[in-house]
């Protein structure tokens, strides 16, 4: 194991909102009736470019911090942009605005960075125009820009090949405006914060599962949704940055109070747990239907774990740092079941594996995951972040932990989710 005495994690500290939900408050307080507000809002890039889309179809959005008010245009308010929508590298805003532009009886143009113009639109794109709506690839394949043309929608039973809240919730928000009930049927359950959310502005769904045992979500055609206060909690995902630098560097005893842990999320609290880490839930809420709670992490001995099936979309974001984590237990992590993991704003699988190994650790990548070799020392090493936020926090962490400097290209990516992400280390850091 390496020798990594020099900082350790201490004190308490809050986060920044969660990206999903902050997404989500945006667009449904704008085709909702009434006034919106929104607390604990994430101002990083990705939110900030669904705040943007919205504005150019008519929304008023102020927007100071993380205080929000949306001034909801009801369910067929929204106006034709007359410029194409930049949804910047934020697939989520792309692929669930696509939900909602399917319904509108004007077409707009979706585009966004050089990495989301690469990033598979088609799935959303075959639920959509079985349900009506005329889509189009201006690239010539299923990638954006996307010419949506939409208007009067079917609903549909839709069995989705993969375990996607972006592919999930664009049906379920098209499906607000079909003209009979839709369903998707996932292969395993996928963050539920849209189903979660759409309830509290008053839609109505039910969750069932099938005779295979696959989760159903059913959504039914909607008049209208209803303004709400929404408060989001603090992100998981960002969270996850920090728990793992807590784990690793001993003498570390950090809690992070108000942080979602909504459990098709949370999947890296049990991973954690199951290499041997120290996370004690305290003080568990339901917030606005996000359960939340406070956690205490203290540095642990950690081992090597096997992730896969049903657990994979549950930490999918998480996958990073987990195996930036694993790289420094006992023994061999696999991960498996995680194909997706090639298609976020990088490759996950290709970029952490070749950059992982730069620092010494020994990785092989394989088509679905990941196999680490843990308790090889790091050393320090140039890696190429490939501007994908995610990336450059897992390689921060580890920069705390190498024994030469680790230099991250792009740092500034981190602004995606997570702002004052270096401030925020450096400041629970001793
Ligand atoms: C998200 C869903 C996940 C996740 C992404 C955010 C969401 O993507 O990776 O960061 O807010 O719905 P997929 O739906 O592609 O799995």
């Amino acid at each position: 194991m390496q020798n990594h005495t020099r900082v350790m994690l201490r004190g308490a500290m809050e986060l920044p909102g969660d990206k999903s939900i902050s997404h989500r408050a945006v667009m449904l307080g704008s085709i909702a009736g009434g006034r919106t507000e929104i607390q604990g809002f994430l101002p990083g890039e990705d939110c900030l470019s669904t705040i943007r889309c919205f504005r150019a179809m008519g929304t008023k959005i102020t927007q100071e911090g993380t205080r929000v008010t949306v001034q909801g245009m009801g369910l067929h308010g929204l106006k034709a942009p007359s410029a194409p929508l930049d949804c910047g590298n934020s697939g989520t805003t792309m692929r669930l605005l696509s939900g909602i532009l399917a319904a509108q009886s004007f077409s707009s143009v979706l585009t966004g960075d050089s990495s989301l113009r690469t990033r598979p639109m088609g799935r959303i794109m075959r639920p959509l125009r079985e349900m009506g709506a005329e889509i189009q690839s201006l690239a010539g394949s299923d990638t954006a820009p996307l010419r949506i043309s939409g208007g009067r929608l079917s609903g549909i039973h839709y069995l989705s090949p993969v375990a996607s809240a972006q592919l999930k919730s664009a049906v379920l928000l098209a499906g607000l405006y079909a003209d009979s009930p839709s369903s998707v049927t996932e292969p395993s359950l996928s963050r539920d914060h849209s189903e979660r959310m759409l309830r509290h502005f008053g839609a109505k769904l039910h969750s069932s599962t099938d005779s295979e045992g696959r989760p159903v979500t059913t959504i039914e055609p909607a008049e209208a949704l209803h303004a709400a206060q929404i408060s989001v909690p603090g992100d998981l995902s960002s969270a996850a940055y920090f728990i793992a630098a807590a784990l690793l560097l001993p003498g570390s005893e950090l809690r992070i109070n108000k942080v979602g842990v909504n459990p098709t999320r949370s999947g890296i609290l049990e991973v954690a747990e199951a290499m041997g880490g120290s996370i004690e839930v305290l003080s568990h809420t339901d917030h606005d239907a996000e359960p939340t709670a406070d956690l205490l992490i203290r540095a642990s001995r950690l081992h090597g774990t096997e992730i896969g099936g049903a657990l994979i979309p549950r930490l999918i974001d998480e996958l990073p740092v987990i195996a930036a984590m694993a790289c420094q237990a006992e023994g061999r992590t696999v991960i498996r079941d995680a194909a997706e993991l090639k298609l976020k704003e990088s490759n996950r699988i290709r970029v952490m594996t070749e950059e992982l190994q730069k620092l010494g650790a020994a990785v092989t990548e394989t088509t679905d995951g990941m196999i680490i070799e843990g308790g090889h020392p790091l050393h320090g090493a140039s890696i190429a972040s490939h501007k994908d936020h995610r990336i450059a926090m897992s390689f921060a962490v580890l920069s705390l932990i190498a024994d030469g400097p680790v230099h991250i290209s792009d740092p500034d990516c981190v602004n995606i989710s997570m702002p004052d992400f270096y401030e925020r280390l450096r400041s629970v850091c001793r």
